[in-house]
C-alpha cells in the first residue's frame, strides 16, 4: 500500500476480532506517534499501552461509541477492542499546542495501524475520572483521548456527502461514512 492508499483505507473500526496484537506492533505505533510534528517541538505527550485482558475489560465501559447509531454503536461482547493506547499530556511541559500535537501523533498511530492490518477507533468520549483512577494517572497529566485497537471485524466505506454528516450501517452491517466533497471545501488563492 502506498501512502495514499493507506490514508484512504483508514476508516474508524468499531468491531474487532478477538486476536491479540503483538506488543511490538503497539510499541511501534507509539514510536511513530513520538516523532510526529510538535508545536515548538515541546513534545508534551506520553502514552499508556493497555493490552492486559483484565485492564482492557475495565476500560471498555468507560468509553462511548458511535453516537449516531444509538444502541448499535458500541461493539457487543466478542467484538470489543483488544488493546488501547491512552494519550496523555504532561502539563508540566509548557506546550503551546498540546491538542494539535495529539492530533498529529494519533493520526500517525491510526495510519501505522491500518498499514499493519489493524483497525482503530479514536475515542474522545471517555470517563476520564474513572480512567485516571484505574490506570493510576497522576494529576499533572491530562488525559487527551484514547485509541481503541483490534483486527477489524467490520467493513467501512467512504460515501459522498449528500446533506448529512451522519454515518450509517446497512443491512449487512457495513458502515458508510459521508465525507464532504473536495469541490465544496477547497478554495484557490482566495476564499
Ligand atoms: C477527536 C475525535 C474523537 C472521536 N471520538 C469518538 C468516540 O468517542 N466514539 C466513537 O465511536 N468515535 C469517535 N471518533 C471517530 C469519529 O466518529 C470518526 O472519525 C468519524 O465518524 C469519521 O469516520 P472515519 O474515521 O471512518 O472517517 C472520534 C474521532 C475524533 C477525530
Amino acid at each position: 500500500m502506498d501512502i495514499y492508499e493507506i490514508i484512504k483505507k483508514r476508516r474508524t473500526i468499531r468491531r474487532f476480532k478477538q486476536k491479540e496484537i503483538p506488543l511490538e506492533l503497539l510499541e511501534k505505533f507509539v514510536d511513530m506517534a513520538r516523532i510526529a510534528p510538535s508545536g515548538a517541538n515541546m513534545q508534551p505527550l506520553e502514552y499508556i499501552i493497555v493490552n492486559d485482558k483484565k485492564m482492557v475489560e475495565q476500560i471498555f465501559p468507560l468509553t462511548g461509541w458511535a453516537g449516531y447509531l444509538g444502541k448499535d454503536g458500541p461493539p457487543p461482547e466478542g467484538q470489543r477492542p483488544v488493546a488501547y493506547i491512552v494519550v496523555l499530556i504532561n502539563k508540566d511541559i509548557k506546550s503551546p499546542t498540546p491538542q494539535h500535537d495529539s492530533g498529529a501523533a494519533i493520526e500517525n498511530i491510526l495510519l501505522s495501524a491500518i498499514y499493519e492490518g489493524i483497525g482503530t477507533c479514536w475515542i474522545g468520549s471517555v470517563n476520564r475520572e474513572k480512567l485516571r483512577e484505574i490506570l493510576k494517572i497522576p494529576e499533572n497529566y491530562e488525559i487527551d483521548t484514547i485509541v481503541a485497537l483490534g483486527y477489524p471485524d467490520e467493513e467501512s466505506h467512504i460515501e459522498e456527502f449528500s446533506g448529512s454528516v451522519k454515518y450509517w450501517k446497512d443491512e449487512k452491517g457495513v458502515m458508510h461514512v459521508p465525507k464532504r466533497r473536495l469541490k465544496d471545501i477547497l478554495h484557490y488563492n482566495k476564499f
